[in-house]
């Protein structure tokens, strides 16, 4: 690391401190940020970091939506994001205007909605449960039976756990534009050059390409799968920065970018505006901070909550 790194490090560190923050960072932050972090991980594993923690302010290295779950589960606490433009595709895909709009125009569906944690403090509000990729298929198996189950926003995980659980629910027509952008193609040629490393793939990439996939899993699976696995190499189906980590725990095995087919590695633009500097200076300021209406942050937090506690 560069002489401005190390210096930059420490200055996390001693603020860190000083400040009695924690450093929460998901597996597609870029290296620099998950090597500096408390601690690294998927969705569900963040948000039950956020819900136990007992610092005073919470760093959070991610997407929009993940600091602002953070902030629901700890509304005394500061939560800081590095950069406030830090958005999400898929979040983005179902603005809480139009699930609200869309509930009163079926009221008579009365729908128990599931929402994957992508999705803004608003939509969290409208629902009865949320999920992650890491534990929806438990919480779709748990919904109650005899219910119209609407899951929002992302179809593609959405079709994935209707085929995992047997359920049927309707979709939110949303996706995350870094995994759908995976095709059949890319993922079929990559796999000709590397015919004994298994696919392991995020589902939230087309069924096309789950289809191929030799694992379809949350990345805080895929490192377990991977661990467990005697396969020496892994085509990665994700965004990029879960190599890092990936390569980390398992300095012995040789992972491969899943490519698109413009690209040799997919990155998040969203995930990837995070930095060490802009790290530094939110904890030196603490802003950007996240704030919500106390009425909405109240109800999002209940299907958080139910979350979980059936995840527990
Ligand atoms: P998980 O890390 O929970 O599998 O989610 C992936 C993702 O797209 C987060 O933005
Ligand atoms: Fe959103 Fe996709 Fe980026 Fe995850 S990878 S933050 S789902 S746009």
């Amino acid at each position: 690391m560069s002489t401005l790194g190390v210096d930059l490090v420490e200055e996390i560190l001693a603020l860190k401190k000083k400040r009695n923050a924690v450093i929460l960072a998901h597996n597609y932050q870029v290296k620099e940020i998950q090597e500096v972090a408390d601690f690294v991980g998927d969705s569900l594993g963040l948000s039950i970091q956020a819900s136990n923690t007992t610092a005073d302010v919470i760093a959070f290295c991610g997407v929009h939506f993940m600091s602002e779950t953070a902030k629901i589960l700890n509304p005394s606490k500061k939560v800081i994001l590095p950069d406030l433009d830090a958005g999400c595709s898929l979040s983005d895909s179902c603005p809480a205007e139009a699930l609200e709009a869309f509930l009163n125009k079926n009221t008579d569906k009365n729908y128990y909605v599931i929402a994957y944690i992508n999705c803004s403090a608003g939509v969290k509000a409208l629902s009865d449960v949320i999920c992650t990729s890491g534990n929806a298929v438990r919480i779709v198996k748990r919904a109650p039976e005899g219910r119209n189950i609407l899951f929002v926003p992302d179809q593609n995980l959405g079709q994935w756990v209707m085929e995992q659980t047997g359920r049927e629910m309707e979709l939110w027509k949303g996706s995350c534009y870094v995994h759908v952008e995976f095709t059949r193609q890319s993922i079929q040629k990559i796999r000709e050059e590397y015919p004994h490393a298994p696919v392991v793939a995020h589902p939230e990439c087309t069924a096309a390409v789950r289809l191929l996939a030799d694992e379809v899993c949350s990345t805080e699976r895929m490192i377990g799968y991977c661990k467990n696995h005697s396969g020496e190499a892994f085509i990665i189906v994700t965004e990029s920065g879960m190599l890092h980590r990936l390569r980390r725990e398992m300095p012995d095995k040789t992972f491969i970018p899943g490519p698109t087919d413009v690209c040799a590695c997919a990155d998040c633009r969203f995930m990837k505006r995070n930095t060490l500097q802009k790290l530094r200076d939110a904890l030196f300021s603490l802003e950007p901070a996240i704030e919500l209406p106390e009425q909405i942050r109240a109800r999002a937090e209940i299907p958080m909550r139910r979350m979980l506690e059936w995840s527990a």
